[in-house]
């Protein structure tokens, strides 16, 4: 019985409880959409915060979500990651207290946010399942978070000499496209880059990465850019299995014909032209994705070292065939000489024989 009327007293404290937060909840809501519609009104959108009064500070971080992508062919890299940026606007400050209300997306639209963009982007593009993914957080001082995700394609220019045993260093850079350092200053936050670890790709791991703050000098004025790299080192066991065992089995293959008589010519000749086909056809294999370098790559030092081998052991046995030929030319020759001149004797000594 006592538990009961406990029970039922609690429930109904707790209905009580509830429905003030709900109604605190509701005023809170109109209190705010009240309070921006107040900062709204006079709030310019062209101008940036902190204007006529030094630089606007812009804090960035970056979380990878994926690395989809490398390509020699093209040179570039695509990833798929959020762009995090941080800075304070005070003419948003709607409170002395630290309260933060995340906001719909598109309120980015209505006030200033930084030109941010990547200097050595080819294309890329904002992800809008099931809404453009923006987020705008407001803190009561007037501090935003503005964070986007997108899929972007940077250039990355890569030096093959040592394909494929190389290293490449690709950059992801970000600079303000109109504000200069005087205007807008972006500064990495303390960690610029997460979601590194659980990155995997397919032919390459990342060794290394570093995040670099750096001023450009430009002709319309220097501005502060922030790049991120990687340290990128190739995987070799897709070469070992597509490219350096095969050649090697070749040349092994080109020499089995050493031990075939030099007599039987058709399997000879047949072994030596397949073999320096096979190795045209590897060559070509590797060469279709890589871009037309000029430079020489390792690779092709060594499928030029594998081919000469090859071509050189059916050089071996053009020579082979060749001096079997004259000598057996010399010996026929020989033998006939012989045969003409054991003719002439006999042919004397019938002569010989008639006289006598
Ligand atoms: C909403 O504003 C009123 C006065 O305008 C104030 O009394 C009330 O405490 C505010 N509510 C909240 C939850 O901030
Ligand atoms: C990539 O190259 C740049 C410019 O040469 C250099 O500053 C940076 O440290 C390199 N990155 C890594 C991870 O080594």
């Amino acid at each position: 019985m006592k538990t009961v009327l406990c029970l039922v007293i609690f429930s109904l404290l707790s209905l009580k409880t509830l429905g003030v937060i709900y109604e605190d909840e509701e005023q809170t809501a109109s209190n705010f959409s009240h309070v921006l519609k107040g900062l709204m009104s006079d709030y310019d959108a062209r101008l940036r915060p902190n204007f006529g009064r030094g630089p606007l500070y812009v804090g960035m971080d970056i979380v990878i979500a994926s690395f989809d992508s490398i390509s020699e062919v093209n040179m570039d890299f695509t990833i798929t990651m959020n762009l995090n940026q941080y800075w304070k606007d005070e003419r948003l400050s709607f409170s002395s207290e630290n309260e933060v209300f995340t906001l719909a997306g598109d309120f980015s639209e209505k006030i200033w946010v930084p030109d941010t963009f990547f200097p050595n982007d080819k294309h890329s593009y904002l992800h809008d399942v099931t809404e453009k993914n923006k987020m705008v957080k407001l803190h009561g001082d007037g501090s935003i978070a503005y964070g986007m995700r997108f899929t972007t394609t940077l250039s990355c220019m890569m030096d093959l000499h040592y394909y494929p045993l190389d290293f490449q260093n690709c950059t992801i850079e970000i600079e303000s496209y109109g504000y200069a350092e005087e205007d807008v200053a972006m500064y990495w936050k303390e960690q610029p880059a997460s979601g590194l670890e659980s990155l995997e790709l397919q032919q390459f791991s990342i060794i290394d990465y570093r995040a670099i703050d750096k001023k450009i000098k430009l002709a319309t004025g220097t501005y502060q850019r922030l790049s991120f790299s990687f340290k990128l080192s190739r995987s070799i066991g897709y070469f070992i299995i597509q490219t350096y065992l095969p050649v090697m089995l070749i040349v092994m293959l080109s020499w089995v014909s050493f031990w075939i008589n030099h007599e039987a010519t058709p399997a000879r000749v047949a072994l030596g032209i397949t073999t320096v086909l096979t190795m045209t056809t590897i060559s070509t294999g590797v060469r279709s994705s890589l871009p037309r370098i000029s430079y020489v790559k390792a690779i092709d030092i060594y499928l030029v070292m594998g081919f000469v081998f090859v071509f050189a052991a059916l050089l071996e046995y053009a020579a082979v065939n060749y001096t079997n030929a004259c000598r057996n030319a010399k010996k026929q020759k020989a033998a006939l000489a012989a045969e003409v001149a054991k003719k002439k004797k006999e042919a004397e000594e019938a002569k010989k024989a008639e006289l006598e």
